[in-house]
């Protein structure tokens, strides 16, 4: 289930444990994930309510702390880094997308888009650029100038994608990013995940519970009670998008 050799991986977990709490409020959210996460394809993160999805995509994403194991993100070691260097890594090298968007309510699209490029010191004619750029992208040139809440529930997820690929982020994280969406909506968000984010040297991780999104991944790990259980590879060519070359299937 897991690789022999790790260069080259976007992600090798080993061994991940995550304890909540102590004592008798102590709750034992991971257990010893190994996972390992490949360069140009989507990995999506499935399991029930509870299992330790987001957990597990926290720890990786560099915002919560494992309790044990260890953990390369990107050839780094983020386990072993501190703050200051993990945040800035963070802010360089991985995009999050959160299930219930988290935009900003009173900044337009584009401003919550140019958001993560100000935080890293590009100057604001930089950040404008690149974020229209990427709202324009995924499909959002016409409605950049308004606000979240004059935005439908699968446009402001797209603005949140957009905000989390602007720096170019080599690691995309996404949390249920089709869950509050109608079925149309949810496969637009996904074909977008693909066709924006994808790319042969960076990796997109999609945590759903949406079985009408399975077939979006090029690898379906499956998780249960805080461990990874199984691990699909999905045959693309039969698959409905398979129009969609991926370089490191070719
Ligand atoms: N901050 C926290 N404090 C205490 N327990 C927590 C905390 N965060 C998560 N847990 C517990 O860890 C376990 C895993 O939670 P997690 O949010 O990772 O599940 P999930 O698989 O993402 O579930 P869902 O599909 O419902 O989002 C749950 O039992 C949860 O109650
Ligand atoms: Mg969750």
């Amino acid at each position: 289930m897991i690789a022999k050799t790790t260069e080259g991986l976007a992600v090798v977990c080993r061994q991940i444990s995550k304890e909540f709490g102590s004592g008798e409020t102590k709750t034992v959210a991971l257990r010893g994930v190994d996972l390992d996460v490949f360069p140009g394809q989507m990995t999506l993160l499935v399991g029930q309510s509870g299992c330790g999805k987001t957990t597990l995509i926290s720890i990786i994403a560099g915002l919560l702390n494992a309790t044990s194991g260890s953990l390369s993100v990107l050839g780094e070691d983020i386990i072993g880094m501190s703050g200051t260097r993990l945040v800035q890594f963070r802010q360089k090298n991985i995009g999050f997308v959160f299930q219930q968007y988290n935009l900003l309510p009173t900044l337009t699209a584009i401003e919550n888009a140019a958001v993560p490029l100000i935080i890293a010191g590009k100057s604001r004619r930089q950040a404008f650029e690149a974020a229209k750029a990427i709202l324009s992208s995924v499909g959002l040139a016409s409605r950049m100038h308004l606000l979240p809440n004059q935005l439908s529930g699968g446009q402001q997820q797209r603005v949140a994608i957009a905000r989390a690929l602007v720096h170019e982020p080599r690691l995309l994280v996404c949390d249920e990013p089709t869950a509050a969406l109608d079925a149309q909506s949810g496969q637009t968000v996904m074909e977008l995940l693909r066709r924006v984010a994808l790319q042969p040297d960076r990796a997109v991780i999609v945590v759903t519970h949406d079985n009408r999104v399975f077939s979006f991944g090029d690898r379906i790990v499956h998780m249960d009670d805080g461990v990874v259980t199984n691990v699909e590879v999905p045959d693309r060519t039969t698959q409905p998008d398979s129009k969609v070359v991926l370089a490191s299937h070719t």
